[in-house]
């Protein structure tokens, strides 16, 4: 059995939580590799309603072990949360680990994250605010503070001591707050270390015996393409690579042994926090989108921003993840929408462009070309096969994949797994 990466494929909140449930039945494994509890995650499933943030959308399956992969940002205090959460509802969490190699998010980072917000002023990025920059900044920096580092209190404290030490001086100097106090904080996390201690795990020989065995495992990704720090939208982006590569980096599993990347691609775009959103509908059209699709932050409850499919994004997405195959969540957003425009190419002045560009300036001047496509106004959250679709839906969702430039897999037509209709093989 292969391994399978799911990747959002634009701005974040595609509906990744939706098919990684869906897929995970089949699998052994489900591996999160970036982000960390930035990431909202909803899966309607038989239990509930659930919003995960760091547990992979696979706990809900006896036989599935998920695994909170060392590309992650672990907030334990979150996590634990989480846990209680999924406990409360009946749900067996004992089959998750979390790899040691993971970074920890410390009271620091949380409060630098809202200190850095507040000093950039008009220039916010819109962060979720937690504290995941400053995170990824001290792992880069060597500076960062590892889930590992749980399972020794001693290092730990010591740890603790020699990085506050660097941290007060930035908090007291550059924002005049108050300097934390290395007890407590050791305090805190023992207490954390307590809870945790028995998911820790080298999750890297556990995900290569599950492939060994030739079980399914998922790499679970979060965020979307378009946030990514070098191919996104720079500087409003994230701190965590959410593209295929860092599937390979965040997990330990070898870029080659990778056998399918899925896209997430949603019907339409979205966006929350600032930065570029080029099809972006400030008018009635984008308010309908946010309210027939209650587009509101999993994490953050902020409205999102919404605008047409952006074809130049989708196609550019596509070729920097390798997507083998795409899936198109909420079809169902658009059937009472009489007509459906998708974004074909950018203009700057006179220029017409179809690449997507690096620089913020640029993007800011690109104005969408439209093509306007029939909508199909009838109800489809209950179709179950595609040739049952309306045919301007099939050619709505195929105009897309003609734009992304790779096979759909798979429709969603709900938020229920049921609601779900291939479109072609997976596999
Ligand atoms: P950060 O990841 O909290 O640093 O936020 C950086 C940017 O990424 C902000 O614009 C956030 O709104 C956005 N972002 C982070 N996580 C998600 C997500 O899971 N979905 C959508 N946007 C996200």
């Amino acid at each position: 059995m292969p391994v399978v990466a799911i990747i959002g494929a634009q701005w974040g909140d595609e509906g990744k939580g939706k098919v990684v449930d869906m897929l995970a039945e089949k699998s052994s494994m489900v591996v999160r590799f970036a982000g960390g509890d930035n990431a909202g995650h909803t899966v309607i499933n038989p239990m509930g309603l659930f919003k995960l943030h760091l547990i992979p959308s696979g706990i809900f399956y006896p036989n599935v072990t998920c695994v909170i992969g060392n590309g992650v940002v672990v907030n334990p205090r979150s996590l634990i949360a989480e846990l209680d959460m999924l406990a409360g509802k009946g749900v067996d969490t004992r089959r998750l680990v979390i790899s040691d190699r993971a970074h920890l998010i410390m009271p620091y980072h949380t409060l630098l994250d809202e200190l850095e917000e507040k000093s950039r002023g008009k220039k916010a990025i819109g962060t979720t605010l937690r504290g995941i920059g400053p995170a990824f900044t001290d792992k880069t920096a060597r500076m960062g503070i590892r889930v590992g580092d749980l399972l020794d209190k001693r290092s730990l404290k010591h740890r603790i001591k020699t990085v506050l030490e660097n941290k007060n001086v930035i908090l007291e100097r550059i924002y005049g707050a108050p300097p934390l106090d290395c007890e407590e904080m050791y305090a805190e996390y023992a207490g954390y270390a307590d809870k945790l201690k028995p998911f820790i795990k080298d999750s890297v020989e556990l995900i290569s015996s599950a492939m060994e065995r030739q079980e399914l495992v998922l790499l679970e990704g979060a965020q979307g393409a378009m946030l990514d720090p070098d191919f996104g939208t720079y500087p409003f982006a994230t701190s965590s690579s959410p593209l295929s590569g860092n599937a390979s980096l965040g997990s330990g599993v070898a870029p080659n042994r990778i056998d399918r990347v899925l896209g997430i691609y949603k019907a339409y775009c979205t966006r929350v926090g600032s930065g570029p959103l080029p099809t972006e509908l400030n008018d009635e059209m984008g308010d309908r989108i946010r309210e027939v699709a209650q587009e509101f932050g999993t994490t953050t409850g902020r409205p999102r921003r919404c605008g047409w499919f952006d074809g130049v994004a989708a196609r550019f997405s596509a070729h920097v993840n390798g997507f083998t195959g795409a899936v198109i969540t909420r079809v169902d957003v658009f059937d009472n929408f009489p007509s459906l425009k998708v974004c074909v190419a950018y203009r700057i002045g006179e220029k017409e462009i179809s690449y997507f560009p690096s620089s913020i300036s640029e993007l800011e001047k690109c104005q969408p070309v439209y093509e306007e496509l029939p909508g199909w106004q009838a109800d489809t959250t209950g179709v179950r096969k595609w040739e049952d679709l309306p045919k301007e839906a099939r050619n709505y969702v195929t105009r897309l994949s003609q734009l992304m430039g790779c096979p759909v897999n798979l429709a969603s037509i709900g938020p229920e797994r049921a609601q779900t209709i291939e479109v072609s093989p997976i596999f």
